[in-house]
């Protein structure tokens, strides 16, 4: 089988390129390396063919699809925060890339495209866990250019047979995870933080609550999305059913580590939602989504990699 997968040099994707050429498929990334690195890829680097582009250039995109069997549609611009800032470079890339990417799919004549959407397309619903029949209702630019990649996936599949399926990931933590902002994932922030002795920033009282989902879970979700039966023009969450606080995650790396570091307690940021769980119920019958990993483990995993790879910042 021969992937495209977009956005495959940053956190989600390369372990997921990395799965791929691990099964003996083949790959070609196509990246702008705007947010991801060459170096994710640097251990399957000479068994995958790597484009650098952008899906804002639509021959590019196409190039990056001839003859593919499955698309992988990952590359975006993933920061909240930065989406509230900068809505128009948001939308331009997560939602103009977006609908490159599906006209590209559909003249190539792949076999499905594979879309990472993204619980935060939920926003502020009180109800929890979140199932996929809840009418969504997103709180940031961000979360509305998620969704609207999941409506024009649809779209695709009905006016023109393109077959996709929508994956809404919940907050994913896990190896590569970029540390280097204040716009990063939380964990990989607190990890890197312990390790370095620094300082753990919350935003909010650190009582809000997230279904942290370690991203081997998300790689298995991922294929089984390319191949599996009926699951064409769903939407699917990805999670582990469960959640957690941040204050919890605090006290587990201290265990974890051995360090007891007092959080720095920020105001709340805007666009972000205060408590996130998914119902896996449709992914596990239709899709055969098993989260075998659990949270602690995929914490202890994580925190073993930024052990190996993480350069303490000259601040800390
Ligand atoms: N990490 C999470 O918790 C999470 C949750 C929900 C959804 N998602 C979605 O999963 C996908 C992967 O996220 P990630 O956490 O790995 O982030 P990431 O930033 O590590 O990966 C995104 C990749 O897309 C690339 N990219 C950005 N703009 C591009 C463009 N115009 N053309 C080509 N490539 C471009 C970046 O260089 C990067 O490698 C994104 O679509 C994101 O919205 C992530």
């Amino acid at each position: 089988m021969r992937y495209a997968v977009t956005g495959g040099a940053g956190f989600i994707g390369s372990n997921t390129v990395d799965e791929i050429v691990r099964r003996g498929h083949s790959v070609v990334v196509l990246d702008d390396l705007s947010g991801g690195k060459e170096e994710n890829l640097a251990e399957v680097r000479n068994k995958i063919t790597f484009i650098k582009g952008s899906i804002t250039d639509i021959e590019i995109v196409r190039k990056a699809f001839h003859e593919a069997d499955y698309v992988l549609h990952l590359a975006a611009r993933t920061s909240v925060p930065r989406s509230v800032k900068d809505p128009i470079e948001t939308s331009r890339v997560n939602i103009d890339g977006t609908l490159n990417v599906l006209v590209a799919a559909r003249d190539a004549r792949v076999k499905r495209v594979v879309f990472a959407a993204s619980s935060s397309a939920y926003g502020e619903t009180a109800e929890l866990p979140k199932t996929e029949a809840m009418q969504p209702s997103p709180i940031s630019p961000y979360g509305v250019s998620k969704f609207v990649g999941e409506l024009y996936a649809q779209v695709f599949g009905r006016c023109y047979g393109l077959e996709n399926v929508s994956l809404r990931y919940f907050n994913v933590f896990g190896p590569r995870q970029d540390p280097g902002s204040p716009y990063s994932g939380v964990l990989s922030r607190f990890i890197t933080c312990f390790l370095d002795g620094a300082q753990p920033v919350v935003y909010g009282d650190g009582e809000q609550s997230r279904d942290f989902t370690y991203v081997e879970n998300v790689v298995q979700a991922n294929l089984l999305a390319c191949e599996a039966p009926g699951a064409s023009g769903k939407v699917f969450n990805i999670g582990t059913g469960a959640r957690i606080t941040l204050n919890q995650t605090l006290r587990l790396l201290e265990q974890i580590t051995g360090k007891s570091i007092a959080a720095k307690y920020d105001p709340p940021r805007e666009g972000d939602i205060r408590d996130s769980q998914a119902d896996i119920a449709l992914g596990r019958s239709i899709l055969g989504y098993d989260p075998r990993v659990a949270f602690e483990e995929g914490l202890r995993r994580t925190c073993d990699w930024y052990r190996a790879h993480h350069k303490p910042s000259p601040a800390a």
